[in-house]
């Protein structure tokens, strides 16, 4: 088989790629080694910032999201005693959105526009320093199969193939914490994401639906949910969230899903090798806090299909030359800013980091640069920032 374009990964990034490279009547195949059910039902991030909401909706994928989604003008920020809202409408000009990255995958997937192969295993990339890259994989049926293409586009996350084919160097951040995050079949306490720090550690109360609602709690590295039955989850979230405070209520129900998820920063540089491009977590991790990682996905996706277009459409190398540089400017501003909302958060332990952490937060909350600050990188960066 022979395509422009070879996307390894049907999750969010490799759809929207193919999705807009069609757009720009540029072909490509996708290829998956999972089902499209488990690609389709993977519980992820919920928060689009502004330039990937206006991204979506140029591309002809807002209608559900705008009719379904939830704009929000900011986020609480809070600490024992205190809860501060920031308005990054007010600040920036700029909202957010509520849409669970479940649902930009079933808009990618209602769109059709991606020939996707999905359940192949054994997928090598080859030759993709050459003019002439091509990989090959098992299908579902058992045959092997070989898929040429000018460009080979590396959408597959931090556990696929892709990222290995590029000799790079990576930068990391491990951090002593994990999130323990539940989804509960109950209406939002809040209007607005509450942030909340913690002695006892960070809780953040988010939402996927008005009566859908997500919340975590940092919890020790290596913690086993069977630890944490839903009273004790209920009742530490209600501690950390400030059940009672100024007549503020956190209403519990039923968990649905318990899951505790590493926080992990990895940037891997360059995000190109010969033909080969690296787009979303195949190139790069944020820990959860700043809500960036799908966000990043669109954002690289986003410069590589105009990269991609200019190279294969109008001859013009220059943009795909310049796209791992041009990604990584963004990139590493996302990566600072979860790094420094991770760290601003949550508990170390430490006595003194906790004043810190403190003052830096009636900082944000009090000063209008500081407020603005933060708002600018959660709402959003413009693509090509
Ligand atoms: C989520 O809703 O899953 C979510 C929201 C904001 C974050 C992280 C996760 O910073």
């Amino acid at each position: 088989m022979r395509t422009e374009v070879a996307i390894v990964g049907a999750g969010p990034a490799g759809l929207l790629l193919a999705h807009l490279l069609a757009r720009g009547g540029i072909s490509s195949v996708v290829v998956e080694t999972r089902s499209q059910d488990y690609v389709a039902s993977r519980i992820r991030a919920g928060i689009l910032e502004h330039s990937s909401v206006e991204l979506l909706t140029e591309a002809g994928l807002g209608e559900r999201l705008h009719a379904e989604g939830h704009e929000h003008r900011g986020v609480y920020l809070q600490w024992p005693g205190e809860r501060h809202h920031l308005d990054f409408v007010d600040l920036t000009g700029r909202s957010v959105w509520v849409y669970g990255q479940t649902e930009v995958q079933k808009d990618l997937v209602a769109a059709g526009t991606a020939e996707v192969v999905y359940e192949v295993t054994d997928t090598v990339l080859h030759d993709v320093a050459t003019d002439a890259p091509y990989l090959t994989y098992t299908d579902k049926s058992g045959r092997s199969a070989r898929l040429d293409a000018q460009v080979i586009a590396g959408c597959d996350g931090s556990f696929g193939p892709s990222r290995h084919a590029v000799p790079a160097h990576h930068y990391e951040r491990t951090y002593p914490y994990s999130w323990l995050g539940i989804l509960a079949d109950v209406a939002p306490s809040t209007d607005e994401l509450i942030y909340a720090w913690h002695p006892n550690g960070f809780a953040l109360h988010s939402m996927r639906s008005p009566t859908v609602s997500r919340l975590y709690l940092q919890v020790p590295n290596g913690t086993d949910p069977g630890d944490w039955p839903d009273q004790r989850i209920w009742d530490e979230l209600a501690t950390r969230l400030g059940h009672g405070q100024d007549g503020w209520k956190l209403t519990p129900g039923p968990i649905t899903d318990k899951s505790v998820l590493p926080m992990r920063s990895y940037v891997q540089t360059p995000m190109r090798h010969g033909r080969l491009f690296l787009a979303g977590d195949a190139a790069h991790i944020v820990p959860p806090t700043g809500a960036k990682g799908l966000n990043l996905a669109i954002a690289d996706v986003a410069l590589l299909s105009r990269a991609l277009t200019a190279w294969l459409r109008e001859n013009n190398a220059g943009p795909a030359g310049s796209y791992s540089d041009d990604a990584l400017r963004r990139v590493w501003r996302c990566t600072h800013f979860s790094w420094w909302m991770t760290t601003m958060l949550h508990a170390s332990g430490d006595e003194f980091d906790a004043q810190l952490q403190l003052s830096q937060l009636r900082w944000v909350t009090s000063s209008e640069a500081g407020a603005r600050g933060l708002a600018e990188n959660y709402a959003g960066l413009d693509i090509g920032f």
